[in-house]
């Protein structure tokens, strides 16, 4: 049975202007989904479903400009396809927006009690500064470049006035209540809901079928062996469908860094210039890379590796000579294609089209 709410926007919302014909009446379909459809036993539908709905709305941004779905698309694997991303008021964000999956680390499955969240060791952000789901969601909607509102108490009354929410709170938590705690919670549900683990080389290491072709075979063979991209952007992990990164590294991008990256949060000067080693899953769909979006195309990024690495002092030795010297790796043309296929095959289709991760607001 399909229960479709249909809620329209008032034209406030839509912040358009009053002799506009052209508005479009925007609804929400919310259909009713079985039982761990977004894949938490335990956990009611209804509380990553309200969290998608946080997701797409641009009222939680302090002009009803932006929503987190305009800087985390679904079909670029959750990031932007800009190198800076528009914030509310069209200024441009510091870094480039980071792609969003398996942000699951910190849950473990009690069989008495289903789901419970343990600490998790995760670092969220190109600088590792925040740590904590539920805290960091908040944050890009305080973000003055971001979404601009100012503070959690305007958040939580913003959202009382918008007729929607009353009920989904309800069935989300039992009290139609608002606060910033439940919208933070709601939000984190749905961002831990995306998971990915239907990639090429996911059903590879599965045995459901896929096999790597001869090219994309050397150039997983490249990336481990030869190269060692692997001792940094991990795809042989134990629980192979995470694909992690892991820790903070300086690749010599610059010779001198304006963005800091780890230092910023430390204040250590032997951490300038490094950044959250990125996991590489879904890489052909989130160009431009790197922390500022500098290259373009993945053929880029491996010229930069070939042979630019620029000499920094704190340049990661993995990317050094054995006497110390920048490691020159000159990647031949036919190399960088084996490699490039392979990297093609760490490309869910599933997480970038599932209607679950879609946006609920449709226009008629
Ligand atoms: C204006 C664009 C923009 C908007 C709107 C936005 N983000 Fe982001 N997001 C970014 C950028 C840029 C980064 C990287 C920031 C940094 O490292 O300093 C990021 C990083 C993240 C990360 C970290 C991922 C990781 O692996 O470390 C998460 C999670 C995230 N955003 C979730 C959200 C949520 C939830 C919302 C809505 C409440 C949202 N974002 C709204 C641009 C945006
Ligand atoms: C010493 C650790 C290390 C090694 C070795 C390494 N990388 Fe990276 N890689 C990083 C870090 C850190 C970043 C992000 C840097 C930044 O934005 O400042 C990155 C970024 C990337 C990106 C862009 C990802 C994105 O989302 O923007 C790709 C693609 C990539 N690396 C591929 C490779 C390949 C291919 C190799 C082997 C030739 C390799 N890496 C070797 C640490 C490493």
């Amino acid at each position: 049975m399909k229960a479709l709410y249909v809620i329209v926007v008032a034209c406030i919302l839509l912040s358009c202007k009053k002799d506009e014909p052209s508005l479009q009446a925007t609804f929400l379909d919310l259909p009713e989904h079985p039982a761990n459809y977004f894949g938490f036993v335990g956990i009611n539908n209804n509380l990553p479903e309200l969290g998608k709905v946080l997701f797409y709305d641009k009222s939680l941004s302090v002009n009803n400009s932006v929503s987190c779905g305009s800087c985390h698309k679904q079909v670029y694997g959750f990031a932007d396809n800009t190198a800076l991303s528009h914030g509310f008021d069209n200024q441009l964000t510091a870094r480039n927006s980071m792609p969003i999956q398996n942000l699951n680390f910190g849950l473990a499955v009690d069989v008495n009690n289903g789901i419970t969240l343990v600490p998790s060791s995760q670092k969220l952000f190109w600088d590792g500064r925040e740590h904590d789901l539920n805290i960091m969601v908040l944050r890009p909607i305080l973000n003055h470049i971001e979404m601009g509102i100012s503070d959690t108490e305007e958040l939580a009354k913003k959202l009382k006035s918008i007729p929607y929410y009353k009920p989904l709170f309800k069935k989300a938590f039992d009290s139609d209540e608002i606060t910033a705690q439940k919208i933070s919670e709601a939000l984190a549900w749905f961002l831990r809901s995306i998971t990915s683990r239907n990639t090429k080389l996911d059903k590879s290491f599965f045995g459901s079928g896929a096999q790597l072709s001869a090219l994309e075979l050397n150039g997983k063979r490249l990336f481990v062996e030869k190269y060692n991209c692997n001792s940094c952007h991990r795809v042989e992990d134990p629980n192979g469908y995470a694909f992690i990164g892991g820790g903070f590294s300086n690749i010599g991008l610059n010779e001198i860094y304006t963005d800091e990256g780890l230092a910023k949060v430390t204040h250590n000067s032997n951490d300038v210039g490094k950044f959250k080693i990125p996991s590489l899953r879904n890489v052909a769909l989130t160009a431009p890379y790197m922390h500022d979006g500098r290259f373009e195309t993945l053929d880029e990024v491996i010229d930069h590796y070939s042979n630019s690495i620029a000499s920094h002092p704190n340049l990661d030795l993995r990317l050094r000579n054995a006497n110390g010297q920048v490691r020159r790796m000159d990647i031949s043309e036919s190399e960088k294609n084996a490699i490039i296929a392979f990297l093609n095959t760490l490309t869910d289709f599933q997480v970038v089209t599932d209607p679950k991760f879609a946006s609920p607001f449709k226009t008629k």
